[in-house]
This record gives structure tokens, sequence and C-alpha cells, in this order.
């Protein structure tokens, strides 16, 4: 896909994922394992929801990261599985509550949970999972662990529900978006990174990791929000536009309107009202963030936080863990391409 006239990657997509996939095959396998078994239950409607989401094949690119943390400065056991499978619940969890607050219908190429079972039930097994990933946490034996893992999860509340306050606030500042993805998809990156290093078994490099992670997750986060306004739904495996849709503030909008001619502030003002949205105004919002370049700039702050990302590797010890860390922090950014 393009979003910029300039691509300035064109690598293939998937091939830090695979690689990282292969490499730690037998460690998730084990966390796979553990996500089948934990989603069961003998209430019907929770192992068909949760299967369902869980089977649907994401990334796992949070249990990954745990997963090379902890084998980046030590080495994976037991815990270490328990741990990477819990980060994943309480992605999965968020990704089931979020999908019903943002009403979208689409998630990780199927119809998202809550277009199956309705919305209530996908809050509900949202909730069950939340809850078996908090069992699996106390299975680390870790109080530290859980510790950051539930920190974690009640940012992560936070920063949906600042969210919501920010929907339709055309003059929020960057600060404020920035503020706001941090909290909803960096904390979890973050702790996700963290804790591996300390399942691992390293104190001494668990700041180090804490700091790949936040600024992957903001790099992360700010790669999708672009690619809500121009990627392709083969790829992302979601509906484009929810973000407008929902009059959500996000960096590429932030950008295009700051560039944007007067008559270009007032489309802006009316569009992102949800009331005053028309169906053609998507093509133009696109259209208006490719054309002031704000796509462009979105990309170049990701991948500033991606280089942040990667910086902060340098204090590990040298290994293929650490590289293939690094390469994903390019990867980031090359999924805007
Ligand atoms: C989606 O995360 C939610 C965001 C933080 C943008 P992923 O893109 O990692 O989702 P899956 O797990 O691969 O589906
Ligand atoms: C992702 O938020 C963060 C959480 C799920 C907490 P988004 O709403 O931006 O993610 P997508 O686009 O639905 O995956
Ligand atoms: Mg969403
Ligand atoms: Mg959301």
């Amino acid at each position: 896909m393009t979003i910029t006239a300039t691509a300035r990657n064109s690598g293939n997509d998937k091939t830090v994922i695979d690689r990282l996939q292969a490499l730690l095959e037998e460690d998730l396998t084990q966390v796979e394992t553990l996500l089948a078994a934990r989603a069961k239950s003998p209430v019907d409607i929770i192992p068909d929801l949760s299967g369902y989401i869980v089977s649907a094949g994401g990334k796992r690119l949070r249990p990954l990261i745990t997963l090379a943390a902890a084998k980046a400065v030590g080495g994976t056991r037991h815990s270490t599985h328990a741990l990477a499978a819990a980060v994943e619940f309480i992605h999965t969890a968020t990704l089931l509550h979020d999908d019903v607050v943002d009403e979208s219908d689409l998630r990780r190429g199927k119809p998202a949970a809550k277009s199956v079972w309705g919305n209530s039930a996908s809050i509900l097994v949202g909730d069950f999972l939340f809850a078996r990933a908090f069992t699996l946490m106390v299975e680390t034996g870790s109080l530290e662990i859980l510790n950051i893992l539930s920190n974690a999860s009640s940012v992560i509340a936070e920063g949906e529900v600042r969210q919501l306050a920010a929907q339709g606030k055309l003059d929020l500042p960057t600060e404020d978006y920035l503020a706001i993805i941090e909290a909803k998809t960096a904390a979890l990156f973050e702790a996700a990174s963290r804790a591996g290093a300390l399942s691992g078994g390293s104190e001494e490099h668990a700041d180090a990791l804490a700091a790949y992670g936040k600024n992957l997750g903001l790099a992360f986060q700010i790669v999708d929000d672009v690619l809500d306004y121009g990627g392709a739904t083969s790829v992302i495996g979601k509906v484009v536009g929810d973000d407008f849709r929902e009059g959500k503030i996000t960096l590429p909008v932030i950008i295009a309107r700051r560039r944007g001619r007067t008559e270009d502030h007032d489309f802006w003002e009316r569009a992102l009202d949800i009331e005053k949205q028309t169906d053609s105004d998507l093509a133009r919002a696109i259209h208006l963030i490719r054309t002031t370049g704000a796509a462009e700039a979105t990309i170049t702050e990701a991948e500033a936080y991606a280089n942040l990302a990667k910086s902060a590797l340098k204090s590990l010890p040298e290994s293929p863990w650490r590289d293939v860390l690094g390469d994903l922090a390019d990867f980031t950014v090359k999924r805007a391409y």
C-alpha cells in the first residue's frame, strides 16, 4: 500500500514477525497452549467467543516482546510463558472492549466478536479474559510482575477514558494525544518488555527494556493511526476510517488541520462532528492528510520513537535477540508503507 508518494521502504511487512515467531517457536507453542487452555470455561459462550478472537490470527507482538526481552537478558522459563500469556490476554480483553467502544466491525480480518455475539457478550468475555490474565500473573510467582501488569491495566483503562473525553476536540494538543496513546497502547508494550526482562532474571536491564517497549508502543500506535487513513483492510484486518467516523483526534488529523487552508479548517470542524459528518468526508480527509504531507510527517514522528526504542537497546549485551528487537522497531515504521 502507499500512503505517501515517496515510499522510503518497501520491505516485506511480515519478515521480522515471522523471524521472531520462528526464533521463539518452542516458547510460543507453550504460550499458545496456555492461551487455548485458559480460554476454556464450562459456560458455553465464553470458549466460543474467546476461542474465536484468540485463534483469529493476531500478531502476538506483545508476548513476542516479553519472550525476546527475557531471552536478551537471561532466558525464558515456565513463569515467562505464563507472563507472556497474561500479556496477550490483557491485550485481547482490551480489543474486545475497544471494538464495542469504537463501534468497529472488523478485527483481525474477521467480523469483530461484538458483531457476532453482541456488545454485552464481548464486554463480559473481555472481563473474563482480564481475570484469567490475573490468574496467570499470580502463577509467575512474582509480586513485582503482578504490580507492573496491574498498573499497566489501570493505565490502559485511563487512556481509553481519556480518549473518550477527547472525542471531537479539534484543538487537542499533540501532548494530550501522546499522553493518550502512551496510556492506551505504550503502557502494555512497556510492561511486557520490563516484565520480560525481570522474568529473564535481569534487574539491571529492566529500565532499558521498559524504555524500548514504551517507545516502540508509541511508534506502533502512531503508525496504526496513520493506517486508519489509508491502509488496506486486507493488511490491517480492520475497516479504514473507523477513527474518523468516531471523531477520534489522532496525529494525522492534528497535523493536517494545522497545515490546512481556512476552508479546510471548516471541513475538519464539520466532519469531525459525528452528527454532521457525511459519507464522502472520509475520502476528503484522506486526500488532505496526504496532500498536506501530514501522513509523511506522522510517519516521521513514529520513526523518531522507533529510533528511541532502538537506542534503548544499546546498553544490552550483544545477542541475536537484541538485534531482532531492533529490527522490530524498524518494522513498526515499515508497516506504514
Ligand atoms: C491492535 O494491536 C491495537 C493497537 C494497539 C493498535 P495489534 O495490531 O498488535 O493487534 P493484533 O493482536 O495483531 O490483532
Ligand atoms: C488500541 O486502540 C488500544 C487498545 C485497544 C486499548 P485503537 O482503537 O486505536 O486500536 P484499533 O484501531 O481499534 O486496533
Ligand atoms: Mg479501536
Ligand atoms: Mg480505541
